[in-house]
């Protein structure tokens, strides 16, 4: 089905850096680095590459295919390939998981805007350890500041999302995108010649393998499906606005490696710093934000590179925020027939009351916790741990159940105008490998593969 009327991206660049721009965000500066500061380090990060490998990069493949051959949305295109089946499902828990995310990843995108604001006033200066991890924890416990905003980033994402697809999203990626590239590494080389500087690396790169463990497995699974945007119709709903001669393949490929370069160098700037200013790895959720201030302490100009650095982390949120809303909006625009900005006003009310509880639970509302995490950290946990995974092994059986091999080599090379010397062992991963190994994850985690050992 070809629909004359779709926006697409415009140039070739703009496809990559606009894919490139939902995958890197706060999943690989903030979440990253405190995923493998609490599991483990090293061998997290092995089995996380691992992940990236065997499942992330199948299954972006698989949602290029999806998105294009079909041209709508995460719902709309499980519908158009399998009329009158439940396989719609996958849309619906991805639109369900994009919403969710955009949640609570608004309140952190919220906090990069406060420590924009704090760098350029010089609060973020002249202070020792305790003080920043205090001004944090005042900070995100606050009733009004984070709420405040949160709210601010959601307008923002907003306003982008009803001025039009291409437009905004592009222009944004297009600058900012390797801006950020650049101050990573400035900041990586800062951090590396910190005094102890080689622990952090130690941590990083030297595998303990006694470390690993399912919950480690499922936390690295969860990392690389949230990192790259996969398993709930994020990149479904991008590629539904590529043109048919993007290079799926090369496009998959580059993404991959771009994200995965990311998150590498956020880790390489952020362990050798938490181990030269004596901060606990497992800090959680706050880590880079008590680590970086440290950093910048020790820069010459300190106050200009962190100003310049939190707004790069703000653009690179607000391009995985307008990513997430657009899977919202783009559902309920078609398969709903609301007006763009109807649709963009419902997603964004909703992400904002799930914004405003999720930010109160992390200050007042501490107590009240859902299977005893708080409402912020329940979001992420259901989101990343469990749909993403899900809707990602629901997207390969789907394709290895119904979908004829020649229908989707015909998609991956562009109607047979490129190669794909490697289509059997994607096939094969993508319908053995994937599904299987993610099955298995999940049934060790809920406990029932202990179980039936001690059955037989
Ligand atoms: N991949 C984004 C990041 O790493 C987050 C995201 C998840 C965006 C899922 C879209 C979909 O920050």
């Amino acid at each position: 089905m070809t629909n004359k009327n779709r926006v697409t991206f415009g140039s070739k660049l703009g496809v990559v850096f606009a894919t490139v721009g939902s995958a890197v965000g706060l999943g690989n500066i903030w979440r990253f680095p405190y995923m493998v500061g609490e599991n483990g380090g090293a061998a997290f990060l092995l089995v996380y590459i691992a992940c990236i490998l065997a499942l992330g990069l199948p299954v972006m493949l698989t949602e290029f295919f999806i998105g294009r051959n079909t041209q709508r949305n995460a719902a709309g295109a499980f519908k158009s390939l399998a009329p009158n089946s439940t396989w719609s499902i996958i849309g619906y828990n991805g639109v369900l998981a994009a919403f969710l995310i955009l949640g609570f990843y608004a309140v952190v995108s919220g906090w990069t805007l406060e420590y924009i604001i704090q760098a350029v006033t010089g609060s973020l200066s002249g202070k020792s350890t305790t003080e920043f991890a205090d001004d944090f924890a005042n900070f995100s416990s606050d009733i009004y500041r984070p709420i405040f905003w949160t709210i601010a980033f959601i307008a923002l994402t907003h306003f982008i999302i009803v001025s039009g697809v291409k437009k905004g999203i592009e222009r944004a990626s297009k600058i900012m995108m390797p801006m950020l590239f650049l101050i990573l590494v400035i900041l990586c080389i800062r951090s590396v010649m910190l005094p102890n500087a080689g622990k952090g690396l130690i941590f990083l790169f030297k595998p303990d393998f006694s470390k690993i463990s399912s919950s480690v497995i499922l936390s690295a699974m969860g990392q690389a499906f949230f990192s790259l945007s996969i398993g709930m119709g994020c990149l479904i709903t991008y590629s539904s606005y590529f043109s048919k001669t993007t290079n799926l393949q090369r496009t998959a490929v580059e993404v991959t490696i771009l994200d995965t370069l990311v998150a590498l160098l956020a880790g390489i700037m952020i362990f050798p710093a938490v181990f030269s200013f004596n901060i606990e790895p497992t800090e959680g959720a706050r880590l880079v934000f008590i680590t970086l201030p440290n950093v910048f302490g020790q820069m010459f100009l300190g106050e200009i590179w962190s100003s310049i650095f939190f707004l790069l982390l703000a653009v690179a949120a607000l391009t995985s925020t307008i990513s997430l809303h657009e899977v919202a909006t783009a559902y309920l625009l078609e398969e709903h027939k609301m007006s763009r900005k109807k649709a963009a006003t419902l997603v964004s009310v909703g992400a904002l009351i799930l914004g405003v509880i999720s930010s109160l639970s992390i200050g007042v509302w501490k107590e009240h916790t859902i299977l005893g995490l708080t409402f912020f950290d329940f979001l992420d946990y259901i989101t990343a741990k469990i749909m993403l995974p899900f809707g990602g092994m629901l997207i390969c059986i789907f394709i290895g159940r119904r979908i004829d091999k020649k229908i989707l080599k015909a998609e991956l090379t562009n109607q047979g105008t490129i190669t794909f010397s490697l289509f059997n062992i994607y096939a094969f991963f993508m319908k053995y490998i994937a599904p299987v190994g993610i099955g298995l994850i999940f049934l060790h985690e809920l406990g029932i593969i202990n179980w039936l050992k001690s059955i037989f």
